[in-house]
């Protein structure tokens, strides 16, 4: 049976050329250091959740002194990307792409210092063996340093949520940050914290909206075909009025295994 790749080269270009290269999701190296904002990265070995196409995992080794990435990602297209990147950058050794199936992390208990995860466990229903899964591969005293896409509660989502996912056309698994937090909790994990980012992303997703639908409409036309536009401008138009309401909250996570 063929795999459905949900992270095309098409999404892929069209997500880089909004986000940069190598991004798969807002924000850039600003948001990276907000993230990790007060987390020792020197030395570290890293688990990166959702690597994409490896931007943050070259930042982390360059730009914060990791030791040893390793990235997990669970389509081809993604992980050769971020393979290639990490070769350009010469950090081939510091750098290690795995493609895994969802479910269990293959790493050993206590093999990271730090588990990091940029708006990628948005596609992982189950937070609670995921919540388990970082705990466990977490050595003692390790910290979890996450963002990701949530919504502000697990009922029905209101209808403009519904057709906004519905127009994403990936597999979103949106929880609410009480969800996150009670799982983590949970799990073992200590000084779980989140904060919302839901403020922040409303004035970028407006923005990022002008952008494609504006005078450079034309320009990301002749880059990603019109039909592909029109697609993501009508995403954006969905996307935004959720964003603004905080039902679709994008939030900060940490938390810390004690020892
Ligand atoms: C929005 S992108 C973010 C990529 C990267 N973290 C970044 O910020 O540029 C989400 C990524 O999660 C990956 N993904 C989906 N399901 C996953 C799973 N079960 N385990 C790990 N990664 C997954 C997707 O293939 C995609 O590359």
């Amino acid at each position: 049976m063929s795999e459905d790749i949900l992270y095309d080269q098409s999404h892929i270009g069209f997500l880089e050329d909004l986000w940069g290269e190598g991004f798969l999701s807002p924000g850039g190296q600003d948001e990276v250091a907000r993230v990790l904002d007060g987390v020792d990265l020197t030395g570290a070995k890293v688990l990166d959740i959702g690597c994409g196409s490896g931007a943050i995992a070259v930042l982390m080794v360059r730009a914060y002194g990791a030791a040893h990435v390793t990235g997990i990602d669970v389509e081809d297209p993604v992980c050769a990307a971020a393979r290639a990147r990490a070769t350009a950058a010469g950090l081939a050794g510091q750098i290690t792409i795995n493609k895994v199936t969802p479910g269990p992390f293959p790493y050993p208990d206590q093999s990271f210092d730090v588990v990091f995860s940029k708006d990628s466990i948005i596609h992982i229903p189950d937070k609670e063996a995921l919540a388990a899964e970082v705990f466990r591969v977490l050595k003692s005293g390790g910290v979890f340093a996450a963002s990701d896409w949530l919504r502000a509660h697990d009922g029905a989502p209101s209808p403009e949520m519904a057709h906004y996912i519905a127009l994403e056309a990936l597999d979103f698994a949106m929880a609410s940050p009480a969800r996150y937090r009670a799982a983590l909790a949970a799990a073992g994990l200590a000084d779980v914290a989140l904060v919302d980012r839901s403020p922040w992303y409303a004035e970028v997703a407006a923005a990022e909206l002008r952008e494609l639908s504006g005078p450079r409409r034309a320009e990301w036309e002749a880059r990603h075909g019109a039909e592909f536009i029109a697609h993501q401008i009508e995403t954006w138009t969905a996307m935004v009025p959720v964003v603004q309401s905080g039902e679709h909250c994008p939030h900060h996570i940490r938390g810390r295994k004690p020892g």
